[in-house]
């Protein structure tokens, strides 16, 4: 059942236009006096948490943040669709760039929509936030009263909340339940998911969505040491597939050997192809004429699926304003290293509906 949580905030001034914003992350109030202390910067996509003195913080610069505000902001009331609404970066961006401009803002993540809410309230009601999946865009876009949008808004991946807050079990650099749901409320834990697999289903993931060579390998290891024991925390299960991939392997490969394998189990856990692939199928269709769709990927698996998409829709009602993909710049990638796999894509709708 889709939960449809809307908020429509309250009436607020717009502030001086900053790529970069200190939104404090709501649950950070309650945590005990002694684990407040230290003062960390955690490199997310763009994003740098910030702890100190009792609040903990988050700093997110969102990624190829002129190109975005370039294709989706225009010189009319616009209503644009923000589908993965995040921590607010590229949002706060877009309604400052235009002060008529209204926005609609998606996510799965419910975490993270209470961190947008707060970084967005300066703005009111040209703001509304939901909790919903890429599925679900033309069921929010009716609630919402919005039949066709100008701008349809795409950052896929991961949050920096999601990849540095252990608790969710994305990464393998802290130990954590092994969850890697973006929605927790939703489907299987990765912990589950490897408590009832079968071996070849396990190499299939591997091998599919996260291009790792050894994937037999490490899933045989990975089935008979659950028999022993299950598999509960990242370090854990990081530790079992560097044992699987051997020494030799492992000093050969410049990343952890566990990468792949944590990438193609969050891909596959969340669908994350399967929900790129239903945007691509209904959202061209709800742009108004002229009305642009920009969407920034960070793996080769979701840049041929959107490669694909617009080049099929080119010319048929619909244009490429950028044949080619757009990189960020290398000042961008020195600033922030997470914006280096970055590829965003345009399409723009015809003229005619
Ligand atoms: C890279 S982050 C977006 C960051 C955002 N642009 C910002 O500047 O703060 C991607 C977000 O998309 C959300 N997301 C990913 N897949 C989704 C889906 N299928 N439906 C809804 N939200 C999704 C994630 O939960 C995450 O919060």
């Amino acid at each position: 059942m889709v939960h449809y949580s809307e908020l429509f905030l309250s009436a607020g001034r717009c502030e001086i236009p900053s790529s970069t914003a200190v939104v404090p992350l709501p649950e950070a109030r309650a945590r005990p006096e002694s684990k407040r202390r230290a003062r960390l910067k955690v490199g997310t996509r763009g994003a740098q948490r910030v702890e100190q003195s009792g609040q903990r913080e988050i700093a997110h610069t969102p990624v190829l943040l002129k190109e975005v505000t370039s294709f989706l902001v225009s010189q009319r009331d616009t209503c644009i669709v923000d589908v993965t609404v995040g921590l607010g970066g590229h949002a706060e961006a877009l309604l400052q760039a235009d002060m008529t401009l209204e926005l609609l803002g998606i996510d799965r993540d419910e975490e993270a929509l209470s961190v947008a809410r707060e970084r967005l309230a300066p703005f009111g009601k040209r703001v509304r936030l939901v909790h919903g999946t890429f599925r679900e865009l033309p069921q929010l876009l009716q609630q919402a009263g919005w039949e066709y949008v100008d701008g349809i808004f795409a950052d896929l991946g991961v949050s920096s909340l999601q990849l540095d807050r252990g608790a969710r079990g994305m990464s393998f650099r802290l130990d954590a339940p092994l969850d890697m749901r973006m929605d927790q409320h939703h489907g299987m834990t990765a912990a589950e998911w490897l408590a009832s697999a079968t071996e070849e289903e396990m190499a299939d993931v591997f091998w599919q969505l996260g291009e790792e060579r050894s994937s037999r390998r490490i899933a045989r290891h990975l089935v008979r040491r659950r028999g022993l024991k299950p598999f509960e925390t990242t370090t854990d299960l990081a530790h079992e597939v560097a044992s699987a991939v051997g020494q030799a392997t492992h000093r050969r490969q410049r990343i952890h050997p566990a990468t792949r394998v944590f990438q193609a189990l969050r891909i596959f856990l969340n669908d994350e192809l399967g929900e790129l692939a239903a945007l691509l199928e209904t959202a061209p269709k709800l742009l108004r004429p002229r009305g642009h769709m920009v969407v920034i990927s960070y793996h080769s698996l979701e840049d041929r699926l959107v490669k694909r998409c617009f080049r099929s829709l080119d010319r048929c009602g619909f244009q490429l304003p950028v044949r080619r993909v757009v990189r960020p710049s290398d000042e961008e990638v020195v600033e922030n290293p997470r914006a280096r796999s970055a590829k965003l894509r345009v399409l723009e709708r015809g003229d005619v509906r």
